[in-house]
């Protein structure tokens, strides 16, 4: 019994000696002092030695718990000290020193990312168009995202867009559209607008559905607004922005905050796509907004940016735009450095 003492040790002790990190320390702990160690497994087997050997045995082995210990802490000791000391090399770093002419980095600017590179350019258009820019939060409430645009609680419209609720009937907004409320109690007619920015739904993500996109909201209040009014100016905004002749068709479409309402969809290297909601604003939005439907008539629409980007680069799936992989955002340098 006293030898097997003796060894288990000494190869601890050897085992200390030679470990290169805090794991092969711990491993050593594990399988001498710790509760299913070997010493634990000799004080076990004590009761069934005859009396006399037991207090030598007992004296033994917590005399070699105690020396492993010890070596222990001091290993620790010198392997975190190690480790210390390897740190402060690598903070001794000039970080503020230009690279070298040969860094094994390349030494590139930012890029736009390209969503935000289209939203640039709608912006552009839209301001040279006479609309302002405008901005929304992102955390809105029910009011704005929905009771004020004609979808009172209850309502199915409600279940259509996958909602992130948070606490006191806050959420994070589903679609650009309450800026279109924040627009006109803002200000006063004729009111041109457009508020570009993130939305989110919780939806299950796929190539094609992504948690949080972006869109382009317009809204025009002027008098006697109509249709062909709205499909003038959407088809000269987007011949723009997509920089070349488009053909334009409507669908009719159902958003409870325009009357009546459309889908619109435009030619795009040589197919229909669906681009956009539009529609005249409804009376009851208008007077939510405190603008007078008597007096007063406007169209809204509201368009998916994220979409035309995967378009426009041929880019297979939509998670790739929020993922945030250098290797794939360095292929959008538009010679523009951020
Ligand atoms: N907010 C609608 C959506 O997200 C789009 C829309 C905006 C439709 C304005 C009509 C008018 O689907």
């Amino acid at each position: 019994m006293l030898d097997q003492i003796r060894d288990i040790e000494q190869e601890a002790l050897a085992a200390l000696a030679a470990a290169s990190d805090l794991d092969a320390l711990e491993a050593v702990e594990a399988r001498t002092t710790g509760k299913r160690g070997a010493l634990a497994d000799v004080l076990r087997g004590i009761g069934k030695l005859p009396g006399d050997q037991r207090t030598a045995v007992g004296q033994a082995a917590n005399a070699a718990r105690k020396a492993v210990e010890a070596a222990l802490e001091a290993r620790r000791t010198a392997l975190e000290a190690e480790r210390e000391a390897a740190l402060g090399t690598l903070e001794a770093l000039d970080l503020t020193q230009p690279a070298p002419g040969d860094a094994p980095w390349p030494r590139t600017g930012g890029t736009i990312h390209p969503v935000q590179q289209l939203i640039r350019r709608v912006e552009d258009v839209c301001q040279g168009m006479g609309f302002d820019l405008l901005d929304g939060p992102w955390v809105e409430d029910e009011q704005h995202n929905f009771t004020a645009l004609n979808i009172p609680p209850g309502h199915p419209a409600r279940d259509m867009q996958d909602t992130f609720w948070l606490t006191d009937g806050h959420l994070l907004r589903t679609h650009t559209s309450p800026v279109q409320i924040r627009a006109m109690r803002e200000r006063t007619p004729p009111i041109r607008a457009v508020a570009v920015g993130r939305v989110f739904r919780n939806e299950e993500l796929d190539a094609t559905h992504e948690h949080t996109f972006h869109q382009i909201e317009g809204l025009l209040v002027d008098r006697e607004v109509n249709v062909g009014h709205m499909v003038h100016v959407l088809r000269g905004l987007i011949a723009e922005i997509l920089e070349s002749d488009v053909e334009v068709r409507l669908r009719p479409a159902y958003f409870p905050f325009v009357e009546p309402g459309f889908e619109m969809d435009v030619t795009y290297r040589g197919r229909w796509m669906e681009l956009l909601g539009c529609g005249l604003v409804h009376p009851d939005v208008l007077r939510q907004g405190g603008v007078d439907p008597a007096a007063w008539s406007g169209f809204a629409f509201g368009m998916g940016i994220d979409r035309l980007v995967l378009l426009k680069y041929g880019i297979e799936d939509i998670r790739h735009l929020m993922g945030g992989d250098l290797r794939f955002l360095r292929q959008f340098g538009s010679g523009v450095e951020a």
